[in-house]
């Protein structure tokens, strides 16, 4: 197969190369797939009002996500198993996001512990937390991430009941061979719980997850917290007062609640009601370096990107990740010449067309 020119031949080239049920797991969303499609269908019913005549020859692409610098506004999506898709797994991952100066969100179902995936990363990295029913595991958790380095602790609210997901049940998934090393590492300060379990199912989720674990987890650390899986202003507003450095505005990549809005649509009301607060990032549906233009200028600080990365690993390991960023990349900055813009901050609500319904 030729190279692949954008993001969607690599999905082809990576469903080449992993298993079939690890694909259905990556690739799929929750029930109808409405959410999934829906993501993708809100970036492809939004234009870019482009101004000409200005000179954009010389062009910065750079921008900041709390105070990091980061050489354009794309992060990677925590995504849990990446050794479904390479044998290296997340530290596959990091070396690459770390060629390309690329902040990765490591998950908290890595498949290689947190500490080894600090030890190859080069590029800042965040700390996705998925609490457990132990809050003695959670502090222990953050306590591992502070010590390696992790900038910012990321905590997703809306996965603590697995979607509908039909296609891993026709499959009959199962993570019960996958080592997640991460959650039962056996460090000197692990809390007891950690040596007892077997299985990671073993420790529980924390199915009663409620804003008061917002409150314990700032009285725990003094790295920022920024809450992932948030699509109304309700809880933006909420975050916003429970001290949250920053929200990603996503539904799990359709991955969860199926009929979840998608995530382009709601974003203007969340900026609306806290974008002087806090940062506001985006992912979703995010395939093109034009997707970018158009998140940026209804007002997020930074998109991540989920499956597209996970493709590239799965295609043909750092090498592909890199490819699938540098793609973005280009076509980002494609992007901004064409729309008539020569830095992140000039980008506005004003440059975009939504077609009358
Ligand atoms: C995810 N996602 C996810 N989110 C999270 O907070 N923790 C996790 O462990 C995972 N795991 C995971 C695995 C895989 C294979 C995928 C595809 C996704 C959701 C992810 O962070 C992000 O929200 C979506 O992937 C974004 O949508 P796109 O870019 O995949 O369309």
């Amino acid at each position: 197969m030729p190279p692949p020119v954008n993001i969607f031949e690599f999905e082809a080239l990576a469903r080449a190369n992993v298993e079939p049920k690890a694909w259905g797991y990556i690739s799929g969303g929750a029930e109808d797939e409405i959410t999934l499609r829906e993501n993708r269908a809100a970036f492809e019913r939004t234009f870019l009002r482009p101004r000409y005549l200005v000179d954009v020859t010389q062009r910065d692409l750079t921008t900041t996500v709390l105070g990091t610098k980061i050489p354009f506004p794309l992060l990677l999506s925590p995504a849990g198993y990446h050794m479904l898709s390479h044998p290296e797994g997340e530290c596959e991952t990091a070396r690459a996001a770390g060629a390309e100066g690329v902040l990765m969100i490591l998950s908290t179902v890595s498949t290689r512990t947190l500490e080894d995936v600090a030890a190859v990363a080069s590029s800042p990295l965040w700390y996705q937390l998925y609490m457990v029913q132990d809050q003695e595991v959670n502090a222990w958790l953050v306590r591992r991430a502070e010590r390696s380095g992790y900038r910012a602790i990321v905590l997703t609210v809306d996965a603590y009941y697995t979607g509908n997901r039909e296609t891993d049940r026709r499959n009959e998934l199962s993570f019960a061979a996958l080592h997640v090393g991460n959650l039962l590492l056996h460090t000197d300060d692990a809390p007891p719980q950690v040596f007892k379990a077997t299985h990671y199912d073993d420790l529980g989720w924390k199915e009663n997850l409620s804003w008061r674990d917002v409150e314990w987890l700032h009285s725990i650390t003094k790295l920022p917290i920024i809450i992932k899986g948030l699509l109304t202003h309700e809880d933006a507003e909420i975050a916003a007062d429970h001290g949250a450095a920053g929200i990603v505005v996503s539904n799990h990549g359709g991955r969860q609640l199926d009929g979840a809005p998608a995530t382009l649509d709601v974003l203007p009301e969340i900026v609306t009601a806290v974008g002087d607060r806090m940062e506001i990032y985006l992912d979703g549906g995010v395939r093109r370096g034009s997707d970018i233009v158009k998140a940026v200028a209804l007002g997020a600080r930074a998109v991540c990107i989920g499956r597209p990365y996970v493709w590239g690993l799965g295609a043909d390991g750092a090498r592909g990740v890199r490819r699938v960023i540098e793609i973005f990349r280009t076509e980002f900055d494609t992007a901004m010449a064409l729309t008539g813009k020569r830095t992140v901050a000039e980008l506005s609500p004003s440059d975009i067309f939504r077609r009358p319904s």
